[in-house]
């Protein structure tokens, strides 16, 4: 069941993701389940950075954006109010030679299967993307729930609850992030197209007078959010303006990533008018929850929503390809024999491991574990004494460390260490007394 990676670098960055413990299949012990990637001990920091760093910027850093952490499950009407169910569904259709089933918009030629060749092709037909369960012992229509095929629909249902308790006047927005779940027919590109995934999203209300530059302002901020929180070059983002809009849309944009497999949406801004409010009135009848009185303009309505939509899976696998690199000038500085050196490029703030302790022998453990404590109280941090330091320093490299720390026996003599940086592979003699400051300033870990 696993999935085809398009590209040869795809399957370079793929392979170094499972090697390095850093995403790889779920359940691959049973051959995978598609669409499906669990993050091991290199994956899982670089996904909560990445998580934390929007949720600063998003949050904790705007007086009028509030949080949420809502149930992955909720009522089943919630997902009849915001269409879902009757129109979350993509047209495909299924190979009948070898009964792959395929999106209908997304075949290289039309009737003709792309697994097989075969033009012996059912007649496309709907297939709705929700993810289904039932909750109680009872598995009848009555007992059915959905996963959330999407993290926004709660915001809209609890707005009320929380603008009260939060005493936020409009405009203000509201976040959250978590689990998705959607049956995609084809999952596929590692982890950019899958099953079950994780979203940011950020539901800002307004008056409908004020959307459109309300949703100007959210497309600067979460553009700048690319590229000077996560430093990505804006020669590989682009802007995607959807002309096919939703018919409650009023304008969409999408961010895109040029990944090795083609450019594609990393995230989404949406002007999506009072659909969601309204649509929540006419199925809960609660009009006081939906609609906001408007001291100043002295009128009650419906908000109108501006949504920044972000797959945080996708942008740990943009920051994954964006950082992945084979470095063929440098390795024989390092007199390895080698030719390539697979490194990782990742922003200090994100990378699993910020600097690694690295004791020149197993004589030095006593004083290089003190350091290595002493540091990891601040940065994450691993200390490695196993293998000749030059396969240490690649393993580093392949986990996007960006600072190795090797103490040597002069660091009994002078105090002071070698660091040496990840992308400039150079080396500087810190005094053991300013490894914390100079750490502090290269890496900021007040932002991660
Ligand atoms: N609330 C609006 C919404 O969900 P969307 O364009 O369907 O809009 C928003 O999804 C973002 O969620 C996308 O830009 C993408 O980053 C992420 N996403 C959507 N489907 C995904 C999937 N199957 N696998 C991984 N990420 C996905």
């Amino acid at each position: 069941m696993s999935n085809a990676p398009e590209t040869d670098l795809m399957s370079k960055i793929v392979a170094l993701c499972k090697r390095r413990g850093i995403i790889f299949q779920s359940s691959d012990m049973y051959g995978g389940i598609n669409g499906f990637w669990d993050y091991g001990p290199y994956g899982v920091p670089i996904r909560r950075s990445v998580e934390r760093l929007w949720w600063k910027y998003m949050v904790e850093e705007r007086d009028n954006v509030v949080g949420l952490d809502s149930t992955i499950i909720c009522h089943p009407q919630v997902w009849h109010a915001s269409g879902h169910v009757e129109q979350f569904s993509d047209l495909m259709t299924d190979c009948m030679d070898c009964k792959r089933r395929h999106r209908v918009d997304q075949l290289p030629e039309q009737g003709v299967c792309p697994a097989c060749g075969s033009t012996k092709l059912t007649e496309p037909r709907e297939f709705n993307l929700m993810m289904k369960t039932y909750v109680g012992p009872v598995l009848d229509e009555e007992h059915a729930a959905y996963l959330r095929a999407e993290t926004c629909q709660p915001i809209f249902v609890d707005f009320n609850i929380v603008r009260v308790a939060t005493r936020q006047q409009l405009p203000f927005g509201i976040a959250q992030t978590g689990k998705a779940f959607r049956n995609e027919i084809n999952p596929r590109n590692f982890t950019f197209r899958s099953r079950e995934f994780m979203q940011m999203e950020m539901e800002f209300f307004c008056h409908e007078d004020d959307a459109m530059d309300w949703f100007d302002y959210w497309h600067e901020q979460r553009w700048k959010f690319y590229t000077d929180i996560l430093g990505i070059d804006e020669k590989k983002l682009r802007i995607y303006w959807h002309e096919k809009l939703a018919h409650y849309a009023k304008k969409a944009l999408d961010i895109e990533f040029e990944f090795p497999f083609g450019w594609g949406e990393v995230e989404g801004v949406h002007h999506r008018g009072d659909w969601d409010m309204s649509r929540h009135c006419e199925y809960s009848k609660q009009e006081k929850d939906c609609k906001y009185f408007d001291a100043e303009r002295k009128e009650s309505y419906f908000p109108t929503v501006v949504e920044t939509s972000c797959g945080l899976d996708r942008l740990c696998l943009l920051l994954i390809c964006n950082g992945y690199d084979e470095d063929t000038a440098a390795t024989a500085k390092e007199g390895q024999d080698e030719d390539v050196r697979i490194v990782l490029r990742l922003p200090a703030k994100v990378a699993p491991v910020q600097c690694a302790v690295l004791p020149l022998s197993k004589k030095l453990e006593e004083p290089a574990t003190k350091l290595f404590h002493a540091i990891r109280k601040r940065f994450r941090s691993e200390y490695d004494v196993t293998g000749s330091i030059g396969k240490r320093y690649r393993r580093q490299d392949e986990i996007g460390t960006p600072y190795c720390i090797t103490f040597d026996f002069d660091s009994l003599e002078d105090n002071a260490v070698t660091v040496r940086d990840r992308d400039s592979m150079t080396q500087e003699r810190i005094s053991l007394d300013q490894i914390t400051k100079y750490l502090n300033e290269k890496i900021n870990p007040e932002l991660c």
